[in-house]
């Protein structure tokens, strides 16, 4: 692996890193109170083209490589997680799917609309009773012929009321388990679709989490994804990229935190000397820096393997698994370098924690991130 970052990787981290630091402090803090969804910021990531980063050029994307998505969903994560969660899901979810599995009609029709942002993509794989146990789906696609059936309760959809675009995994037929589920696009204005409530969350507050109802909605044939009954691998194939974003997302929490932590401990006087001088910040500043780095190698290890056309189930886990734990202890021990203001919403940290929590749980929780690994390691 060349740890020499390209200048073009280089100039892509750079654009992320402006556009975060100059468009997303504003406000942050008012969106996570009110879970006010970052409409104006995603609009203008769409211009930037960070919402369809890999995309080919050909359907309006960046042409990039998984290197500069890691970087660019590090640097918007830094700010704001929800941003970066809902760049996530469009960009390794709904647009990788697409362009990899998709005909050239449903890349014509929706990608060359995700990849900049007039169109919002949502994935559609959790349900009530089926989250981890992602085969046990309940939702159903009957197949009828020309179109297909579809029936069911999705649960913690991202972009689930912002979203035009839904790629959702039900059930054709049960008697092949999960060789009998099928991968669906479906548009938000379907005769039969409802959108439930917005779950009021403890972190990344700023996206939208909604719960989809399906009752006899018809889904033409065409809007399938691949042959008949390969939905799950469908499901599987694009959540081995996604959990590369979201360790990545993992990560910019991480950093962000510890970038606060810094800064915040050369200015804090606490016995006479800024914090920083005394020992046991440092100890925390060190761990905090120490686990970062080796979670971004793990980060690039996994994008390079992307794209280097290596398998990447095992390696982008692993980045998961171990950013999103980082995620999570940086920004704690963030909170307690800051004290009481650590405690408060204005000085950023405590959302941060609330916000880490989410990396352990979707795409994925980290328990089934070691089912992935260990059964990579014992095949
Ligand atoms: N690529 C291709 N196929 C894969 C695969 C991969 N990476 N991993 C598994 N498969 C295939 C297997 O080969 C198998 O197919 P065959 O029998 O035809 O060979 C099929 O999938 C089933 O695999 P398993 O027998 O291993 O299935 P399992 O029931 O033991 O479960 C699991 C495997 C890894 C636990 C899986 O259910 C899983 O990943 N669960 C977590 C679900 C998840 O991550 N949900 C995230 C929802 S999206 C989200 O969360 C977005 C967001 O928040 C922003
Ligand atoms: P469960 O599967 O019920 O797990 C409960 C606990 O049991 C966990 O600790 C889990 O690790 C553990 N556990 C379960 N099975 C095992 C096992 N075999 N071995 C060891 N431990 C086990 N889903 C989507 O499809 N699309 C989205 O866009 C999306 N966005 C989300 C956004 C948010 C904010 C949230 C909260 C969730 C989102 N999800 C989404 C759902 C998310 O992927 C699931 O919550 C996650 O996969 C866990 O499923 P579950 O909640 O049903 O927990």
């Amino acid at each position: 692996m060349n740890f020499q970052l390209t200048e073009e990787q280089l100039a892509v981290q750079a654009a992320a890193r402006d556009f975060a630091q100059s468009e997303l402090w504003a406000g942050v803090i008012e969106r996570d109170e009110h879970q006010k969804f970052p409409a104006e910021q995603v609009k203008k990531m769409g211009e930037l083209g960070f919402l369809g980063m890999m995309v080919s050029p050909e359907y309006g994307g960046g042409g990039m490589d998984t290197v500069s998505y890691v970087l660019a969903m590090e640097e918007i994560s830094k700010v704001d997680a929800s941003c970066s969660v809902i760049m996530s899901v469009n960009n390794s979810l709904v647009c990788w799917g697409l362009e990899k599995y998709g005909t050239e009609e449903q890349k014509q029709k929706y990608l060359t609309k995700l990849t900049t942002g007039e169109m919002i993509g949502a994935f559609a794989l959790s349900e009530p009773e089926a989250g981890s146990d992602a085969t046990s789906q309940s939702t159903t696609a009957e197949d009828m012929g020309d179109y297909y059936l579809l029936n069911g309760t999705k649960n913690w959809i991202t972009n689930g009321s912002t979203a035009s675009v839904y790629l959702v995994i039900a059930q054709t037929d049960p008697g092949k388990k999960h060789r009998g589920i099928n991968a669906l696009i479906v548009e938000r204005d379907s005769p039969g679709f409802v959108v439930g409530p917005k779950e009021n969350k403890l972190g990344i507050r700023g996206s939208d989490t909604h719960s989809l109802m399906f009752t006899d909605v018809k889904v033409p044939k065409e809007n399938r994804i691949g042959e008949d009954g390969f939905g799950f691998k469908f499901a599987m194939q694009v959540l081995a990229g996604g959990r590369i974003g979201i360790a990545a997302q993992a990560l910019g929490i991480a950093s962000g935190a510890y970038e606060l932590s810094v800064k915040y401990s050369k200015e804090r006087k606490a016995f006479g000397v800024p914090i920083s001088q005394h020992q046991a910040i440092q100890f925390k500043l060190a761990d905090m820096a120490t686990n970062i780095d080796a979670a971004r190698l793990l980060c690039l290890q996994a994008a390079h393997d992307k794209d280097a056309g290596l398998d990447y189930a095992k390696s982008g886990a692993m980045a998961k698994l171990f950013a999103s734990k980082t995620a999570m202890d940086t920004a704690v021990e963030a909170v307690q370098v800051h004290g009481g203001y650590g405690f408060v919403k204005e000085f950023h940290v405590e959302r941060m924690m609330r916000d880490a929590k989410i990396t352990q749980i979707y795409e994925g929780t980290s328990e089934i991130q070691k089912i992935v690994i260990s059964r990579e390691i014992l095949k």
